[in-house]
């Protein structure tokens, strides 16, 4: 049988040339916690930040400085951050949606913030009350006096794929979106599926539009796993060149504001494929899993990761096997 023209070589695949180490970011203690019904308590959020740094997490958004009454989950940010002992080479950031929260943050000694704002018009309005015009004007605004500050800032952009309230989002809104945001000082944009409808082939063409008008490094992609795509996604991410995800330990979070958003990527189960990739990460799984069975401890419920699931599982049925074999 003749091979189509197109087949690769023997042993070539598309995803010989992926990057060789990746940046994990960690939004559990934040995505995660704003939209479980348990509120956890500040020495518990602690606790689980802390078992993230012994994993070998170095970036994890700890908290929002949001209004406490759209976000009660994360009221405490102020306390949490006096709580957390810093660390060398691990970077602390939150959420900060204005002014307000930025002398909050700075106040508790913040080093990095994050400004948000969505694409699409109805979600802008539900998640920050402003239109989508006004958040990139707030946006900049937060990032340029944190910038003036001494904080390094990156941005998220919600609604990237599609939005709750209004269907799949064209990929030229998002461009013209990115457009007002290249020049306002932040050092990473990160792209979300807010509500995890991203199929790998509207990721390359999103990507595509997107590389050209930041580098890859300066592109983070936030994937929520409502459908299961989000580490399909992630592989596309990762063959066009981008180095950092967001995930969230034991598939942590939602978006009280997005009806039906699930978790975001679970952390160890990108891990898990990077690792198995050849692809360096500086996290070590074994870790990460005592802090996902922490994290599902602390919740009081089962969590979503894959990878935490089955290690789980194998841990119980190897702890069975010595039971009975004793
Ligand atoms: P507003 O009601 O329009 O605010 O909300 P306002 O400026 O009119 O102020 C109202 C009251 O809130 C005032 O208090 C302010 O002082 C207070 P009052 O005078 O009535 O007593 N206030 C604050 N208090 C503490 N900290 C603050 C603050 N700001 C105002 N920073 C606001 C506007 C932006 C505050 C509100 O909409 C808000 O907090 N929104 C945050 C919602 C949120 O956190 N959503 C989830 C995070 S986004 C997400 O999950 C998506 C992401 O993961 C990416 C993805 O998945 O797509 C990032
Ligand atoms: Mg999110």
């Amino acid at each position: 049988m003749t091979p189509p023209a197109s087949a690769s070589a023997p042993g070539a695949t598309a995803l010989t040339a992926v990057p060789r180490r990746v940046d994990v970011y960690e939004v559990g203690p934040r995505d995660g916690l704003q939209n479980e019904l348990r509120t956890l308590s500040t020495p518990d959020k602690a606790r689980l930040i802390e078992a993230l740094v012994q994993a070998g997490e170095t970036r994890i958004e700890v908290t929002s400085f949001v209004s406490p009454r759209w976000i009660p989950q994360l009221a405490d940010a102020d306390k949490l951050l006096a709580l957390l002992p810093r660390r060398p080479g691990v970077t602390f950031s939150a959420l900060v949606p204005n002014l307000k929260g930025l002398e909050r943050a700075k106040a508790a000694g913040l080093e990095e913030a994050a400004v948000f704002l969505s694409v699409t018009e109805s979600h802008s309005k539900k998640n920050l009350n402003k239109s989508v015009a006004e958040a990139i004007s707030t946006a900049r605004e937060v990032a340029q006096t944190a910038i003036k500050q001494g904080l390094r800032v990156r941005c998220y952009l919600s609604t990237v794929w599609g939005c709750p309230y209004e269907g799949k989002t064209p990929v030229p809104r998002v461009v013209e979106v990115v457009k007002q945001l290249v020049d306002c000082g932040t050092y990473q944009l990160s792209l979300g599926d807010t509500i995890g409808v991203g199929t790998p082939g509207h990721t390359a063409e999103l990507l595509c539009e997107v590389l050209k008008l930041l580098p890859p490094s300066q592109i983070a992609l936030h994937l929520h796993d409502t459908r299961g795509t989000a580490l399909a996604n992630a592989l596309v991410g990762l063959s066009m060149g981008i180095t950092t995800f967001d995930a969230s330990i034991g598939g942590l979070g939602g978006c009280p504001y997005a009806p039906g958003a699930a978790g975001n990527l679970a952390t160890e189960d990108l891990v898990y494929m990077l690792q198995e990739m050849g692809v360096e990460t500086g996290v070590d799984l074994g870790r990460l899993v005592a802090a996902g069975e922490l994290a599902q401890e602390l919740i009081g419920r089962r969590l979503s990761g894959k990878y935490l699931q089955a290690a789980l599982g194998e841990r119980e049925k190897q702890a069975s096997r010595v039971r009975a074999g004793a």
